[in-house]
């Protein structure tokens, strides 16, 4: 017998992301993300499903870049804290302690404790639904190079169906 079931239950376990947008010196965001995923290997593009209501939409809309970070699973309470409360009420580089750097190429900072970070620039805003899919061009993409060399081993942050992010709905997702 088949039941049926919300979708969604069966797309995870999903990677979580870091996503930052905005401007290092102004205004600078952090976004938990799990709905991105890469649709074009040349050019090199990665989509990203970003909640309309988010903060991280309205930043993108005006700057048009942003950056993923790769966390390691030592930040998933700082994951949460990301995905659970919003730029638009708190600051959230300043309440989870995590370190913004300079990127190379985009305005928006880089997570410095994340161990890989791809800049990307808006080249496509798509409204699917409650989203705005933002496809991005990858211009820059590196990593810790002790990651790289395998000198050290890391766990990825992914999850499986977080109840909690659909029981705890903050405003953007
Ligand atoms: C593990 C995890 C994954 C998430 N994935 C997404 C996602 O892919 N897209 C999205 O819009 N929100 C996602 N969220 C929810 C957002 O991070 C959340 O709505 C956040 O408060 C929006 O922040 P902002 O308003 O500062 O942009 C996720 C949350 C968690 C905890």
């Amino acid at each position: 017998m088949k039941v049926d079931v919300e979708y969604l239950q069966f797309m995870w376990p999903m990677r979580h992301f870091l996503i930052t947008c905005g401007d290092i010196g102004n205004k600078s965001n952090i976004l938990a993300a799990s709905f991105c995923m890469p649709v074009s290997k040349e050019p090199p593009l990665i989509a990203c499903a970003i909640g309309k209501k988010a903060y991280s939409s309205e930043l993108l809309e005006s700057s048009r870049e942003f950056i993923i970070n790769v966390p390691t699973k030592e930040l998933q309470a700082e994951i949460y804290y990301c995905g659970y409360h919003s730029g638009h009420e708190v600051d959230k580089f300043k309440e989870t302690g995590l370190t913004p750097k300079p990127a190379r190429k985009v305005r928006a900072p880089i997570i410095e404790e994340c161990v890989a970070h791809m800049e990307c620039r808006v080249v496509q805003r798509i409204e699917t639904g409650d989203k705005n899919l933002f496809i991005g061009e990858v211009i820059e993409a590196y990593a810790d190079e002790m990651v790289v060399q395998g000198e050290k081993k890391i766990e990825f942050a992914a999850g499986g169906f977080p109840s909690k992010v659909y029981g705890i709905r903050s405003k953007g997702l």
